[in-house]
């Protein structure tokens, strides 16, 4: 694709993803009554660039067209929420779930069902209506849940084992399916202090 036919591509998820960042600033501070326990700590977005989009792609046997990328791709808009706590997530994914304009394409709890590596995250990609003057579409935004402590684990294991190859791979493999759970189990505890001192105050 050319780089015209790339940023006439990417408008519309632009617009999708800044309807669900705007949704999520609401939520942010309507989700719990006090002001000082927001759910959300910190959320990032990007659009795809043009390169990611193509190699994408490729791996899929397209040839890097703007129909296939449409068709194909499902993270073209992608937003990143990380929360406090895994209650927090279910609060999100809950109220996001009941707003009736948006449709649910695809959901996966590697929370509850973490990838074999330790992964942990709650991804899920909701379809936002864009209105046209005689029709309506839907563009996909793939939003990406996680707590801190997830955070911490995937950007660490993405930046030592996702795209190197390292030198002692499987202690490193092992290591991180280690790590998961201890970050896991600090969580767990630091939620327990947080209920606690709520009731306390
Ligand atoms: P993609 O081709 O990556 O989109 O695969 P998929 O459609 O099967 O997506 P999935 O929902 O499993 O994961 C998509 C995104 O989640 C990735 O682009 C990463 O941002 C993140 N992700 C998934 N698995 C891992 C992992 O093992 N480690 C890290 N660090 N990130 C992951
Ligand atoms: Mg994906």
């Amino acid at each position: 694709m050319t780089l015209e036919e790339y940023y006439e591509l990417i408008k519309p998820y632009t617009d999708a993803m800044n309807l669900i960042l705007t949704r999520l600033g609401i939520m942010d501070h309507d989700t719990y009554e006090k002001e000082d326990f927001r759910p959300i700590h910190s959320i990032t977005n990007r659009i795809k660039e043009k390169e990611s989009i193509e190699n994408k792609l490729r791996k899929k046997g397209s040839s890097g067209s703007v129909p296939d990328a449409k068709a194909l791709l499902k993270d073209i808009a992608g937003i990143r929420v990380v929360c406090f706590f895994e209650q927090d997530i279910r609060h999100l994914v809950g109220s996001l779930k009941k707003q009736a304009d948006l449709i649910l394409i695809r959901e996966k709890d590697y929370i509850k069902t973490p990838k074999p590596n330790g992964y942990r995250s709650y991804h899920i990609i909701v379809g936002v209506p864009t209105y046209y003057m005689n029709s309506m579409e839907y563009y996909p935004v793939e939003i990406q849940f996680r707590t801190i402590s997830m955070d911490l684990w995937a950007a660490m294991e993405h930046r030592i084992c996702y795209k190197a190859q390292p030198f002692n791979e499987i202690e490193m493999r092992n290591a991180f399916r280690q790590y998961s759970e201890i970050l896991e189990k600090m969580e767990k505890s630091f939620e327990v202090y947080s209920e606690n001192n709520e009731v306390s105050v």
